[in-house]
């Protein structure tokens, strides 16, 4: 069993005299690449206490999340540590206090928007000196970036990386009180930290997650440097947390990790992964479970049985592919053959005949050839999927693919992509075409962002569908007919008030 501690929390660093922010701690990449053999350690939070609990008080904050589901989820995390410490949250960036972006470095597009919205904050911080502009997230894991905020961007205030978020309440008074930038990166993963305060923007679905970081190393990825190895949480923790929820009232958990598949392959005292997980939570009584993401080596015949016992476990599964050509898979190091997916795909589609598949697609990895191209869009048809998420590939410093010979031009790639999406929004028209005079189960989640009076909600299979319905079904679940499929959406009318 592992050794429980709490984390050395800010109050006894105050009391102590220690204070490890005064010590300059920029990300080192060698450093985030390394995998040590040491155990996770399930760390607890402790409370908030002395003059961090109050150094909020009177002042607000705004933070602007980019990227995936993760950094969501830690932005909530971080709102709930600000909120700790007497920080009320505000949109107006002039009135803020304290402004934070959350990043996200998968692509360099990612990247240059928050360069973008630094740069132009810098009027904002000469007018009020005292705002606090501080970056987290991925971006604060690579040297490169830190190094060009340093030279380029001095008026950040704080930098702190994705190992660090528990931190943050020593973080930001430091940043209060200090002249210089405070920079706290560690790039060796810390441990799993449990009980921090969250603060949920979602009333009905609830983010959870199950694991940090990711071992995969796939070559045109920067993920694996900027959150670590992976580590599980126990599964007692993520239950106890979804049973929580689930009392609250949160009708759907979204679980989350890079790698779920790789779920409790850490642990050295337990046999126990992700189909025993989901095994377990399927019998919490919360309607709707789903998680994200899949990747296609890691998922075992005993996930699919289980997934196929269906029950609040929905009947979708997001499984990037990245490429419909073994070569080109090879190059991006997936561990898996075309064949190989095409494999596991049969066995799901057997196990869960109306189970939906999405994926994620990379075109212009380096070298691509049309042929190779060719055999991603076979792929896309012969799986099937309702939809995708498709990128141009970008080159991340520090990963292998980035040394990698690139003959393919950028218009060829923009090409490659515009074609792959003319395939992809054919397939997802045609797969919703199918619902027509369907009866689909809805979370009605509130009123569509086009029209007020129209309300709109989620299928099992995480479609949008948009009717018109009382206000009162907001929050609840209810039967609704399909009756315009279109190619992104499903517009319909409800059939039956009923919560089912
Ligand atoms: N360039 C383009 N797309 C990328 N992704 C990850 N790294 C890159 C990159 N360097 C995509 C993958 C992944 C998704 C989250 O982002 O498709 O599944
Ligand atoms: Fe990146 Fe591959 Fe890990 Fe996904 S599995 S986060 S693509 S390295």
């Amino acid at each position: 069993m592992k050794k429980e501690r709490t984390v050395s929390n800010h109050s006894a660093d105050l009391k102590s005299g220690k204070d490890y922010s005064k010590y300059f701690i920029p990300p080192d990449l060698k450093e985030a690449k390394k995998r040590g053999k040491e155990e996770i350690q399930v760390v607890q939070f402790g409370d908030i206490e002395g003059e961090l609990k109050t150094l909020g008080k009177g002042k607000t904050f705004l933070m602007r999340t980019y990227g995936c589901q993760a950094n969501e989820h830690d932005s909530e995390t971080i709102a709930g540590l600000l909120g700790s410490m007497g920080f009320t949250p505000t949109e107006e960036e002039r009135e803020a206090d304290v402004i934070l972006f959350n990043t996200c470095a998968i692509r360099e597009g990612a990247e240059d928007k928050v360069f973008g919205e630094i740069g132009r904050l810098k009027h904002l911080k000469k007018e009020k000196p005292e705002l606090v502009l501080g970056v987290c997230g991925c971006m604060s894991q690579e040297e490169a970036v830190v190094n060009r905020i340093l030279k380029s961007y001095p008026h950040v205030d704080l930098i702190f990386g994705t190992h660090n978020i528990h931190r943050l309440p020593v973080l930001m008074r430091d940043a209060f009180f200090n002249k210089e930038m405070v920079v706290e990166v560690w790039s060796k993963e810390g441990d799993v930290v449990e009980n921090m305060p969250k603060v949920r923007q979602n009333g009905l679905r609830a983010w959870v997650n199950i694991m940090y970081g990711c071992d995969k190393f796939c070559t045109y990825c920067i993920v694996p440097y900027t959150r670590g190895k992976e580590r599980s949480r126990r599964p007692e923790d993520v239950t106890a947390e979804v049973r929580d929820l689930a009392r609250q009232g949160y009708k759907e958990i979204f679980l989350l990790g890079q790698n779920v598949n790789a779920y409790g392959k850490d642990f050295t005292d337990l046999e126990y992964g992700f189909g025993d997980l989901m095994d377990e939570l399927r019998k919490i009584d919360v309607p709707r479970i789903r998680f994200t993401t899949s990747h296609p080596r890691d998922f075992d015949d005993h996930l699919i049985e289980v997934l196929a016992k269906k029950g609040n476990l929905v009947e979708h599964i997001h499984l990037p592919v990245q490429s419909g050509s073994t070569e080109v898979l090879k190059k991006m190091a997936r561990k898996y053959t075309r064949e190989r997916y095409l494999e596991l795909v049969r066995k799901i589609k057997e196990a869960i005949p109306d189970v939906v598949l999405t994926t994620d697609i990379i075109v212009g990895f380096p070298g691509e050839t049309e042929e190779q191209f060719q055999d991603t869009l076979s792929l896309v048809e012969e799986v099937g999927f309702d939809s995708a998420y498709t990128f141009i590939y970008s080159p991340r410093h520090g990963t292998p693919a980035a040394d990698m010979e690139d003959n393919v031009s950028e218009q060829e790639k923009k090409d490659r992509l515009q074609r792959l999406m003319e395939v992809v929004n054919r397939l997802g028209r045609e797969k919703n075409e199918a619902l027509r005079d369907q009866v689909v189960e809805v979370l009605v989640e509130g009123e569509s962002k086009n029209n007020p009076d129209v309300l709109s909600g989620r299928t099992r299979t995480n479609k949008l569908v948009n009717f018109r319905a009382p206000k009162d079904c907001i929050g609840k679940l209810i039967h609704v007919k399909i009756n315009e499929p279109l190619t992104w959406t499903l517009n319909g009318e409800v059939v039956e008030k009923v919560e089912v």
